[in-house]
């Protein structure tokens, strides 16, 4: 594993009782330090403040959270225990609505609560509970793994390609390996020497303090630049392909991914950069035809007006600030998935890939 981002800490020899541990992201790439959570408000407030960011990385804090609240459950039935784990499942989905991973993995833990073997205890549905969680969370190594693997035919043996990639799609963002990075580990394994530019992704520079941090640490070559410099970048440097990760992608392969992501496939449709997407099943949401319906989050106007604290605008004017936009599938060369890379026309070869083998 590249970082652990999200891990349960167990108090014990068994699962239970434990905390959900994330690395405090908000702190990067100043300080590596971990909080420990367990109460329902804290770990949702966490969601929300982008200590855990990512979409395959909050389905995993919140597969630990709801089995970290609802071991202190007092219900005294099983239908009662199920009753209030179905609360604190609905709350930690509404903490951000953009990542379909979030509701995907709560509903997936409370599924499994639902369905488990007699004797239904309140003490039962609490193991079961975490168990899924820890299901979903190896899962997802796996599942970016096979990213990788898949994601290497696109470096077609070519030793220090050039790539770009906004945000980050990296092991902070998942459960440890990441997605659109992880083809460039998986490059970095099999003996390449890959080069990445990486946006630096404002307001909240995921790009700059997240994607060059780790990758900086794992030892990959890694520029920043600011984000209005891709275009002049792609017009003069060779750059392979761009690769970005996903926080929702539509049956027709339109995807939400970090505001600025469309901007970027803009640019390398323009120059002739192949512009690839790289996400697990958990991301996609068969349920919406096209990206129209994905919710946009609309983060506070001050992440602009004040970033990191400092005034980098008049304090009274208005800011526009969604946290996503939505990238049109037409602009996408392909989709790495862990069944390997989808390809237009989008609406068929994600409708295959989902039904192309029981996972979850
Ligand atoms: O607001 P964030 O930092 O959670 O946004 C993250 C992204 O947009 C990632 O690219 C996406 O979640 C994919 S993570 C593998």
């Amino acid at each position: 594993m590249i970082i652990d981002p999200v891990t349960w800490a167990r108090q014990g020899a068994e699962l239970l009782p434990g905390k959900v541990r994330l690395i405090d992201q908000t702190l990067l790439p100043r300080e590596l330090t971990y909080v420990e959570l367990d109460d329902l408000e804290e770990i949702r407030d966490a969601i929300c403040r982008l200590v855990v960011r990512g979409a395959p990385a909050i389905g995993c804090a919140a597969a630990f959270g709801l089995a970290a609240v609802c071991q202190h459950s007092n219900a005294s039935s099983a239908t009662a225990f199920l009753a209030e784990a179905a609360q604190t499942g609905a709350r930690l989905a509404s903490a951000r609505p953009t990542a379909v991973n979030l509701r995907w993995a709560v509903e997936r833990c409370l599924g499994a609560v639902r369905a488990a073997g007699a004797p239904q205890t309140p003490a039962t549905l609490k193991q079961a509970l975490i168990l899924e969680a820890v299901a979903i969370y190896e899962e997802d190594l796996e599942l970016c793994r096979a990213i990788g693997q898949h994601g290497l035919a696109l470096f077609g043996g070519r030793s220090e390609l050039s790539v770009i990639t906004h945000c980050n799609a990296g092991g902070l963002a998942t459960s440890g390996y990441g997605t659109a990075l992880a083809p460039i580990y998986a490059a970095q394994e099999a003996g390449l020497s890959p080069r990445v530019y990486a946006d630096e992704t404002r307001p909240l520079l995921q790009g700059a303090r997240l994607t060059a941090w780790e990758l900086d640490r794992a030892g990959v070559e890694v520029t920043v630049i600011c984000d209005n410099m891709a275009a002049a970048l792609l017009r003069q440097e060779s750059v392979g392909f761009a690769i970005v990760g996903a926080d929702r992608i539509a049956a027709n392969g339109d995807t939400a991914n970090k505001i600025g992501t469309y901007g970027l496939a803009v640019l390398a449709r323009h120059h002739g950069v192949p512009f690839y997407v790289a996400a697990p099943y958990s991301t996609v949401d068969a349920d919406l035809a096209d990206g129209n319906g994905i919710p946009i989050e609309q983060r506070a106007a001050d992440e602009i007006r004040r970033g990191f604290g400092v005034l980098t605008a008049p304090a009274q004017v208005k800011a526009w600030n969604p946290a996503f936009d939505v990238t049109p599938a037409e602009l996408i060369a392909g989709i790495v998935t862990e069944m390997g890379i989808l390809r237009p026309p989008f609406t068929e070869s994600i409708r295959r890939f989902l039904d192309s083998g029981p996972r979850g």
